[in-house]
């Protein structure tokens, strides 16, 4: 029996392990983490992570050929193929701070992989790295190797959250990059095996090592971009009186373009687009390719500018102070259906919105009362560490209140700020909010959800990203 052993039981490592458990029930997939209530998460009825679907694949096959285990070492020495699927945060001190991905989780990882393997081992690059580390891989493994072989395989998981089960069960396609060497082809074979129990063999790619460590970076800033492009066209539309809805959908039968990802928004978030494009960058200037990194940088700023000119937005419209005033923010996850908060544009929203002053009441169906206080408490970038790790929030944020019922969040508010699409958020009773809100009352759809003139009419003064202004806000400067 094949057997698979995966370091980090993250939101990667977790969902893909399991379809790969449920799809190949002759391969033996244990699933390890350091962090230990991760581990006991796993394994009890309430997952830490809420992915659609999720709960069943790993119900059918939990006990049977899937295993979660802080034994990392044990698991690691009995495993043929190791998925390394740890965290690669974005640097904040030393050499390339604020950009470059930080290794230290990577490389402790490699480190007792060629401690602990008595046997040939392949090891598979599933987090997002930068080009070229498997070579430094390669390295530590080799250069402390006692005779065992390894062979470095890239195969990056470019899954969504949210959609992760249903992308893993039909994926676009699955990359896999290996050595140009009999004995990396051989390892390329091996893993194409797992993913050939359910991935079409012309959806899956193989390729040299760093076309595929590449692609994933490629991917994400590429995706990213697209957002900025729509978000910068938002800004315009404002200003011109033309409606983003329209122009996007305009351009998005160009079949050339494509209609997806053309919503414009308050900003993406995610742990991954603004990381992968800084670590992009990085790489950039590393090679001396100013122009190039500039370009990509370009997608980030654009990004920031869009949170910044939602939040001026808020302020301009409510008399250029939101002092004291109780604003309601409805949904803190990146994205609908999922309970993930990284890089969320809702904490740079509510953290300019505390800035000046305001009192919040947030409401999210998802999201706890502890992760939105952490994550409004802590440093940029502190996040993408093992929760363990992490540094602990030494207070809450007390001008924050955190409520599990949309109306209770939006009762005697000025305003309220629509921050992820939550399908719920569409068919609100707006008319029982305005009743029961400050007046003017404002909505600030930062997710293009809500029913514009249907609001309009209940008496509301609207924001919706990209469209045409209200006469309410057509004087007042926005920008960021
Ligand atoms: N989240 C996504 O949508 C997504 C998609 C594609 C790729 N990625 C990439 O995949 C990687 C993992 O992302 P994630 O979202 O699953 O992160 P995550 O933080 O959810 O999970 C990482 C896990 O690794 C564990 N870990 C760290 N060091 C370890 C070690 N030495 N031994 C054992 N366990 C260790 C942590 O405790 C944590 O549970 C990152 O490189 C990320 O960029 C993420």
């Amino acid at each position: 029996m094949v057997k698979i052993c995966c370091i980090g039981a993250g939101y990667v490592g977790g969902p893909t392990m399991a379809v790969i458990a449920l799809k190949c029930p002759s391969i033996e997939v244990v699933v390890v983490d350091i962090s230990v209530p991760r581990i006991t998460a796993w394994n009890s009825d309430t997952l830490p992570i809420y992915e659609p679907g999720l709960d069943e694949v790993v119900k059918q096959c939990r006990g049977k050929n899937l295993f979660f285990s802080t034994d990392v070492e044990k698991h690691v020495s009995e495993a043929d193929i190791i998925f390394v699927s740890v965290n690669t945060p974005t640097k904040t001190r030393g050499l390339g701070a604020g950009k470059a991905a930080d290794l230290t989780y990577w490389e402790s990882a490699a480190r007792m992989i060629a401690d602990v393997s008595k046997s040939d081992k392949i090891v598979v690059e599933k987090s997002t790295v930068p080009v070229k580390t498997a070579e430094a891989i390669e390295k530590i493994l080799t250069h402390n190797s006692k005779g065992i072989k390894y062979q470095i395989l890239s195969n990056p998981e470019f899954l969504a959250e949210g959609t992760a089960i249903k992308d893993l069960f039909n994926p676009d396609r699955v990359l896999i990059g290996g050595r140009e060497t009999p004995d990396g082809q051989k390892a390329v074979k091996a893993l194409k095996d797992v993913y050939a129990h359910w991935v079409p063999e012309d959806r899956i790619i193989c390729s040299n090592l760093w076309s595929a460590e590449l692609s994933k970076l490629a991917a994400n800033a590429f995706l990213a971009q697209r957002i900025s492009s729509v978000n910068a066209m938002s800004a315009l539309c404002e200003a011109t009186g033309a409606n983003v809805a329209e122009v996007s959908h305009a351009i998005g039968t160009d079949t050339r373009i494509g209609s997806k990802f053309l919503n414009s928004s308050v900003g993406f978030g995610g742990s991954c687009f603004q990381k992968d494009i800084l670590n992009l960058v990085y790489i950039c200037e590393c090679n001396g390719l100013t122009e190039v990194a500039n370009y990509w940088k370009q997608v980030i700023k654009v990004n920031d500018y869009q949170k910044n000119r939602f939040v001026n937005r808020i302020v301009s419209s409510m008399f250029n102070t939101v002092s004291r005033k109780k604003i309601a923010v409805l949904g803190f996850a990146f994205k609908k259906d999922t309970s993930d908060t990284r890089e969320t544009p809702a904490i740079d929203v509510c953290k300019g919105l505390l800035g000046d002053n305001a009192r919040l009441s947030i409401y999210d169906p998802l999201v706890t009362e502890d992760q939105i206080q952490r994550d409004l408490s802590m440093n940029k970038f502190d996040w993408d560490h093992p929760i363990h790790l992490q540094p602990m929030s030494p207070t809450s944020v007390k001008e924050v209140s955190i409520v599990w019922d949309v109306y209770e969040a939006t009762k005697d508010a000025h305003g309220v700020c629509i921050l992820t699409e939550w399908d719920e958020f569409k068919t609100l009773d707006f008319q029982r909010i305005y009743a029961n809100m400050q007046k003017p009352a404002f909505v600030f759809d930062g997710r293009n959800v809500v029913d514009v003139e249907k609001l309009r009419e209940i008496g509301f003064i609207v924001y919706s990203i990209g469209k045409p202004l209200d006469s309410w806000l057509k004087d007042m400067p926005a920008v960021a």
